[in-house]
């Protein structure tokens, strides 16, 4: 397209009347067959200059920008995307053009990368080049101060506290909290049909309601609790704030959730002589003695709602997913019953409860989960941008360009994963190569939540192996995005006793 611009036949001198001519108010008299002519030729010419990103008139000579396609068949791409199989989308990209190629999504000039090192350079050796981002919208719901939308001295600072509360030796004493949970919402599924999806996002925020605020039942929970709800139905909607829409329902939600967040917070701050009340909330909250290193209200509310956010969404996805694989694969719940029933055996001879050292003995199981998260890839891949003009594996990224990494690629890559679609847990048997399994993403942004996910899956399939047997209703094998790839219609299942 390049070679095409300064090819066409445009005689210079007629090219700024006409485009005087375009503009102004004499269009009506100017109209003969040249003038018609002309104007179709600007008109190619101002979508030729909207289509081609301005960027790449600036690019260095030495350094090409990565193969690819830019063009105007692309925009419908964007929308396939978001709508069929990505697995699909880019399989067919990275065939044509290699591991790393440019292409255009949602309006914004983009790289993708598909090669585990590529990946790694971008996340890790050089994150400092590729900063995180996000639509503004959704920045402005989650709250602008939240870690996701930080680079630098900040994002560290936070990421400390965040981790701090979900490192193994934090959350290894909430085995039995997130137990009791499991517990109330078992009996309640015996005998009925369920929306997997639904159940496992209920699941999934009570646990994250207690890692965010601890176990302290202050009065404004419940309240949280509600407007959450709302602010997440309208978080995937259309960001169009007129009255009525569920955007503008959802920012309405957003404003009564950081009024009560702040009387939490003060609250929380009053009694701190008490024991500030734990969670991630308690962390940010921090040491009241150093007045001078404190965050600010809206800083701990932006992160506490981004934590809650994102740790309950992807984990009910996985675990919906978890109980279709196991449903699908009869020898192999069968194989992760056995190993539960073990669990369950040492458990009651000594007469005590689930613990943390229990889960790190489930080596199947563990399995079962690292397997999901590879097939299934809930996060497809990742948004960074070249914060300047970067050159990067022999090609050049201009300033301002979207960096992709596409886990769900190098996944499902046949060179690091053989029969990549074959869901195959004892893959897991040996390490997967550095830097080709990254279902919690790579480097400075990765997830802290890790550790939590897992833990809620373990509990979880510990009691329901056990106890229960689900069937799937309706056979239907399709995928739907609602945002994370789910088995269609939230997968429903009929759960019953099992029997012994
Ligand atoms: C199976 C469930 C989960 C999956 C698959 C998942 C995946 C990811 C991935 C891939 C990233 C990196 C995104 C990027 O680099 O752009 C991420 C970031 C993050 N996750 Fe998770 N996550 C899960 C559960 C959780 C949980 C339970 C929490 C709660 C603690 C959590 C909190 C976060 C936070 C705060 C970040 C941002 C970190 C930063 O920007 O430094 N996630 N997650
Ligand atoms: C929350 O309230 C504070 C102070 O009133 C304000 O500065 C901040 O922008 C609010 N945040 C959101 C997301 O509405
Ligand atoms: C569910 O059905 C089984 C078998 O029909 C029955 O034994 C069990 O009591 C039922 N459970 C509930 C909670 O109704």
């Amino acid at each position: 397209m390049q070679l095409l611009f300064p090819s066409l036949p445009l005689p210079p001198h007629t090219f700024l009347p006409t485009f005087t001519a375009f503009y102004g108010c004499h269009l009506p008299f100017l109209i003969t067959p040249i003038v018609l002519f002309y104007l179709m030729v600007v008109l190619v010419v101002v979508m030729l200059l909207l289509l081609l990103s301005v960027h790449q008139w600036r690019h260095p000579k030495d350094k090409p920008l990565p193969p690819g396609s830019m063009g105007w068949a692309y925009i419908g791409e964007t929308l396939k995307l978001y709508k069929e199989n990505p697995n699909s989308f880019f399989a067919n990209r990275q065939k044509r053009y290699g591991d790393i190629f440019k292409s255009h999504i949602l309006g914004c000039p983009c790289v993708m990368i598909s090669s585990p090192d590529a990946a790694k350079i971008v996340l890790v050796t050089k994150a400092h080049l590729f900063k995180p981002t996000y639509p503004p919208s959704k920045e402005k719901m989650i709250g602008p101060e939240a870690i996701f939308f930080h680079q630098g001295p900040y994002h560290s600072r936070l990421k400390k506290l965040v981790q701090a509360s979900f490192l193994p030796s934090a959350i290894r004493g909430s085995v039995s909290e997130i137990e009791q949970i499991v517990l109330k919402f078992l009996p309640a599924w015996e005998n009925t049909t369920l929306n997997t999806l639904q159940e496992m996002k209920r699941y999934a925020f009570d646990v994250a309601m207690i890692s965010a605020f601890g176990h302290k039942q202050d009065k404004e929970i419940n309240g949280i609790k509600q407007l959450y709800q709302c602010l997440e139905k309208g978080y995937n909607s259309m960001p169009l704030d007129l009255p009525g829409t569920p955007f503008n329902k959802a920012m309405k939600a957003r404003k009564l959730l950081n009024e009560t967040l702040r009387r939490l917070i003060k609250e929380r701050r009053e009694n701190e002589k008490q024991g500030g009340g734990g969670g991630l909330l308690g962390v940010l909250l921090g040491d009241q003695n150093q007045k001078v290193d404190q965050l600010s209200d809206s800083q701990i509310a932006d992160n506490v709602i981004g934590v809650i956010f994102a740790a309950h969404d992807t984990t009910a996805s996985v675990l919906t997913w978890l109980l279709k694989y196991l449903h699908d694969n009869g020898n192999l719940l069968e194989a992760v019953t056995r190993e539960q029933e073990g669990v369950r055996r040492e458990i009651i001879e000594a007469n005590r409860r689930l613990m943390w050292d229990d889960t790190r003995h489930m080596p199947l199981t563990t399995r079962v989960i690292q397997e999901t998260l590879r097939t299934a890839s809930i996060l497809s891949f990742t948004f960074r941008e070249a914060v300047e003009d970067v050159e990067f594996e022999g090609y050049y990224i201009p300033k301002g360009w979207k960096v992709l990494p596409l886990f769900r690629t190098i996944h499902h890559c046949a060179d690091f994963f053989p029969k990549p679609e074959k869901f195959d847990p004892s893959r897991f048997e040996v390490p997967p190569k550095p830097n080709t399994f990254m279902p919690f993403g790579n480097g400075v942004h990765s997830c802290p939540g890790s550790e939590l996910a897992k833990l809620e899956m373990l509990v979880l399939l510990h009691h329901l192996t056990t106890k229960y047997r689900w069937q799937v209703v309706g056979d239907e094998d399709g995928i739907q995005y609602g945002p994370f790839p789910v088995p269609k219609k939230g997968l429903p299942v009929r759960v019953t006793p099992r029997n012994i």
